[in-house]
């Protein structure tokens, strides 16, 4: 196991690379075993979660290596439509690989993914969208087994915005007889890097980002090159660590366009920051202030995976900051630790209610979910003394190094792996 040390009070200064993001790469992975080829990924993120979407890729049936920055998957060999439990429960989102199987061999045999720490993850959409185009379901002892002797194209609707879902519906309507349309589709940016990539695999997609998705079914896939997007949520974390802990910090290789809600509430916060194609700066020198009140929504809404680094953020800003969680059951799994550290968090339901506090003092945490975790090393940053943040297998699902990144960006924060500290 490893933990991670900051010592705060440091302020940041320096430059960073967003790596790619983790929300785009896992349904880009799962997507490539529709196509009958060699796929080639460009930044793809070190993550533990990208790990996970490889070891089900090679059970499938897919040859996957690496060679340089890129990350190669070979799916022209037969493919087994089938994933066992222990790879399912590794990750929730391996819940990609059901349009996915569906679109190449006709049938999905996988677990119901179990719940997470948001709370209930039913998937109750993503079989509205498969049933549409003609896909059998049948649940049973947790599995759930997908079977379409062919696939038709329908319209799909879905009566509330999910990602994953969205995901599945134009995976499986890829290769599906005739054309689908999807309304009410999510329009985060990942859905439009797949549709990206799906199109360079000879796919006929379009419409991504406008919540009506238009695809004409194809017979078959061809691999294809594809660079990763940055990952914005990654972005929003260390620009809200220089919120924290103040400072100047310039992230590049990331798309400010993708993060207008973020950089509008650290901009309400006091925090200077600057734009260019593909570069953030971000500084912040006085006080901070509190951001207003925070709702998240569905893109281009205030992403609710940027929530809790944000909260982090604010707790040392003047005033009050009300945050209204409207996506996920419990998003605020992270609070009791902030206030172990000495924060003025109130947390009912979807509401927080965060009141500005003179100082944080560190000590030892425990990160309980991916996002949370980056928000206790946003707080520790402007936290007194040093603050030991355990559960990192969490963080490292969706950050790259992040030991690494904020030593780059001036930070004093060790990873240390259980028994170092021992060897003296
Ligand atoms: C994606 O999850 C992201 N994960 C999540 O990021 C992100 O928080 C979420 O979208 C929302 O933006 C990946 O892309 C791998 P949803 P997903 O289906 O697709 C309900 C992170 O920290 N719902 O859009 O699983 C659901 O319970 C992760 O990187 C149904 O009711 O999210 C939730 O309340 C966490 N029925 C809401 O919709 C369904 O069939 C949104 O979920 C599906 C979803």
């Amino acid at each position: 196991m490893s933990v991670l040390k900051i010592t705060g009070g440091r302020s940041l200064s320096g430059s960073l690379r967003v790596q790619g993001a983790k929300n785009s790469a896992l349904p880009l992975l799962a997507a490539s075993v529709m196509t009958e080829g060699l796929s080639v990924f460009r930044n793809c993120p070190h993550l533990t979660d990208v790990e996970a979407t490889v070891a089900i890729l090679r059970h499938v049936g897919c040859r996957v290596y690496e060679e340089g920055d890129a990350l190669y998957v070979d799916a022209s060999g037969p493919i087994s439509p089938e994933v066992p439990d222990a790879l399912m429960r590794r990750m929730r989102s391996s819940v990609i690989f059901l349009g996915a199987l569906l679109g190449r061999c006709g049938e999905a045999v996988l677990s119901l993914p179990g719940g997470c720490e948001l709370g209930p993850r039913p998937v109750d959409l993503h079989l509205l969208a498969l049933r549409t185009l003609g896909a059998e379901v049948e649940v049973s002892g947790g599995r759930l087994c997908c079977r379409a002797a062919g696939l038709k194209g329908g319209h799909i609707v879905l009566p509330s915005v999910s990602v994953g879902a969205t995901e599945n519906a134009v995976l499986a309507a890829v290769r599906a007889t005739g054309s689908t349309v999807i309304t009410g589709a999510a329009r985060e940016p990942e859905i439009a890097d797949l549709q990206e990539y799906l199109r360079a695999c000879g796919a006929l997609v379009t419409g991504a980002g406008s919540g009506v998705i238009r695809v004409q079914g194809v017979k078959k896939l061809r691999g294809a090159e594809k660079r990763v997007m940055p990952d914005r949520i990654a972005a929003a974390t260390y620009l809200a660590a220089c919120a924290s802990a103040g400072g100047r910090v310039r992230l590049y290789d990331v798309c400010p366009a993708h993060m207008v809600p973020v950089l509008q509430a650290l901009e309400r916060m006091g925090c200077g920051v600057t734009a260019g194609e593909n570069l953030i700066a971000l500084e912040r020198r006085g006080a901070l202030r509190s951001p207003g009140p925070i709702i998240t929504r569905p893109y281009p809404g205030f992403p609710t995976d940027a929530q809790p680094p944000l909260m982090a953020a604010s707790l040392k800003a003047d005033g009050v900051t009300v945050m209204i969680e409207t996506i996920f059951e419990s998003r605020y799994r992270h609070v009791p630790a902030l206030r172990g550290m000495g924060a003025d968090i109130r947390a009912a339901g979807k509401t927080a209610v965060i009141r500005g506090v003179d100082a944080l003092h560190g000590t030892e945490v425990l990160a309980s979910d991916l996002r949370g975790g980056a928000a206790l090393a946003v707080a520790a940053l402007s936290a007194e003394g040093e603050t030991v943040i355990r559960g990192m297998e969490h963080v490292d699902r969706g950050y790259e190094d992040m030991a690494g990144a904020l030593s780059a960006l001036g930070a004093e924060a060790v990873l240390e792996h259980e028994g170092d500290a021992d060897d003296g």
